[in-house]
């Protein structure tokens, strides 16, 4: 069976280009494997908060020595850790700002990434232990980020999240990315991103 965690992370709610293009992509998937179970988690609505002292002394904590306080603290980071691991494929739409990503977003991955929980410390290094997953990245860009255009180097957005996910252990990762939003591109890379959804809601 396939559980899917859907994260949304645009601000722009319905007039969002990554969120209307992973909804398209679910709908698609739903038809084709109608068996898929899905669990939502919106970012831009329900934002987890920005950790603090207390929440980085908790996550350096064994559980079974938290204080009362630490164990409030680490509690919401817990329970996004859960309901991550619950789920073997995850849909990630996102926009790209200010080259990388929405700070809502940041902040849940400093949520989830955490000792013990989706990774770790080994003699050999570090060692995800989020394996057998898959990932798709629907990525929406205002300008053109597409491979070998100007600006293609200073994407910190894709890198930067295939970087984080394949830490804790998701290598298989596929992209559905629309650039040039804001400009004449947009009807064309639109139709890409959607020819690329209706694939991958079959094949992945
Ligand atoms: C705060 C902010 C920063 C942005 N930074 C970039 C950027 O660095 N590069 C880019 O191509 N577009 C940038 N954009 C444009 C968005 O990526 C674009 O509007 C995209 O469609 C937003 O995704 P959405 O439609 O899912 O909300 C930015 C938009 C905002 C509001």
């Amino acid at each position: 069976m396939t559980h899917i965690l859907h994260i949304d992370t645009s601000p722009r709610l319905e007039r969002s280009h990554s969120r209307s293009l992973a909804r398209e992509f679910l709908e698609q998937r739903k038809l084709h494997h109608p068996e898929t179970t899905i669990t939502h988690r919106d970012l831009a609505r329900h934002p987890v908060p920005y950790i603090d002292h207390t929440w980085v002394t908790a996550k350096f904590t064994p559980a079974a020595e938290y204080t009362p306080e630490l164990a409030t603290a680490i509690a919401l980071s817990d329970q996004l850790v859960d309901e991550f691991l619950a789920a073997d494929r995850y849909i990630l739409s996102t926009p790209m700002y200010n080259f990388g990503i929405p700070a809502v977003l940041k902040s849940y991955i400093d949520y989830i990434v955490r000792p013990r929980r989706t990774f770790a410390a080994t003699q050999n290094g570090f060692q995800g232990l989020v394996t057998d997953r898959k990932m798709i990245l629907v990525q929406a860009r205002g300008s053109d980020f597409r491979p070998g255009s100007a600006y293609d180097a200073v994407n910190f957005q894709e890198p930067y999240l295939k970087t984080i996910f394949g830490f804790i252990g998701i290598t298989d990762i596929e992209t559905i990315n629309a650039n040039g939003l804001n400009t004449e591109l947009r009807d064309q890379e639109l139709a890409n991103a959607k020819t690329t959804l209706h694939t991958l809601a079959i094949t992945w």
